[in-house]
């Protein structure tokens, strides 16, 4: 099971915090690089794509001379609904950076371009059927969606997933969906996926810019407030139920697109006040800083690697 070459030894843990859309920016990606996980965003946090630029130099200053840390990586949504794909990607061909991870279209020639400059490229799937077109783009990596993960989740159970990923593909798996604690990444490993994906718990961090209410609300969350609902955008995604609550939609009352389109036009957005997170929130119930977080997760790693061997 491989990790890419060039993560080898230079991780923590296997982990990578997930990118989070409208939350994660410099600040978080430098904290988890620092505390020794790979740090992600989405390129289309920066509103522009020349900020996007000065947010990867600004990364890449910080984190210069830190031997220590561990690489970064940028989501990139590879559809025609997104209008800055290729002038981001511009900057991605002339900045290389080490991790790029694409959502919504695996693409070879993309996928080429980006390796051929030292890039390693993991790209997002929620179903076998994504899984072969990943691999037939030649990707480096998968990230695999499940059920219960925050944001745009799948529907698949993580056992079976993994099963299907490895019949079909041999570089790095990464697991994603409802992993917040050592244990859990752990878990993920014993699984047989290289790398684990955070998602809600990077959230809950001190330095993670999500407003203090969205993080309140996450922690006080249990798995059941936790609602699997296409009402908020037409594609099934995972939210707060209070939050859905607040902007008065109900979940039961099935699609509600045209609802969506309302909302983002009048006082409720999608996203920035309807507020997703995984079924991870379950074993997330503080607001530490990254640094502490890693450390917790190292040691929860260790205790229960230690519990194996009485197994
Ligand atoms: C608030 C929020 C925003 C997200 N935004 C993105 C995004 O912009 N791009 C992306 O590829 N995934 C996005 N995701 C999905 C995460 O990258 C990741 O797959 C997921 O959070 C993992 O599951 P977990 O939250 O249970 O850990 C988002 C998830 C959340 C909760």
């Amino acid at each position: 099971m491989p990790l890419p070459q060039a993560f080898e030894g230079r991780l923590r843990l296997p982990a990578v915090a997930a990118p989070l859309f409208l939350i994660s920016d410099p600040e978080l990606v430098t904290a988890c690089c620092r505390a020794g996980i790979v740090g992600t965003f989405p390129a289309l946090n920066a509103r522009t794509t020349a900020e996007f630029e000065a947010w990867l130099a600004a990364i890449s200053e910080q984190l210069a001379g830190e031997r220590e840390a561990a690489p970064f990586g940028v989501n990139l949504i590879v559809h025609r609904s997104n209008r800055r794909l290729d002038a981001d990607l511009e900057v991605l061909l002339r900045h290389p950076v080490p991790l790029v991870i694409t959502s919504l279209g695996a693409v070879s020639d993309l996928v080429a371009e980006l390796r051929a400059r030292g890039t390693v490229v993991f790209h997002d799937v929620a179903t076998v059927r994504h899984i072969e077109k990943a691999a037939a783009a030649g990707v480096d990596g998968l990230v695999l969606v499940c059920a219960g993960a925050g944001g745009h989740a799948g529907r698949l159970n993580p056992f079976a997933f993994i099963a299907e990923a490895r019949r079909r593909f041999s570089g790095t798996l990464v697991l994603a969906g409802a992993l917040s604690t050592g244990r859990d990444l752990l878990a993920a490993r014993l699984l047989g996926a290289d790398l684990a994906y955070l998602g809600t718990r990077m959230i809950a961090t001190r330095e993670s810019r999500a407003p203090d209410a969205y993080k309140r609300m996450l922690v006080a969350a249990t798995a059941d407030d936790v609602v699997y609902t296409d009402a908020v955008s037409g594609i099934p995604a995972n939210f707060l139920k209070e939050s859905l609550q607040r902007a008065g939609i109900d979940p039961a009352a099935g699609p509600q697109g045209s609802i969506a389109r309302d909302l983002d036009s009048g006082s409720f957005k999608a996203w920035r006040d309807i507020w997703s997170a995984g079924q991870g929130v379950a074993a997330i119930h503080d607001l530490p800083t990254v640094a502490e977080l890693v450390g917790r997760l190292e040691r929860e790693w260790r205790e229960a690697r230690a519990e194996l061997r009485h197994l």
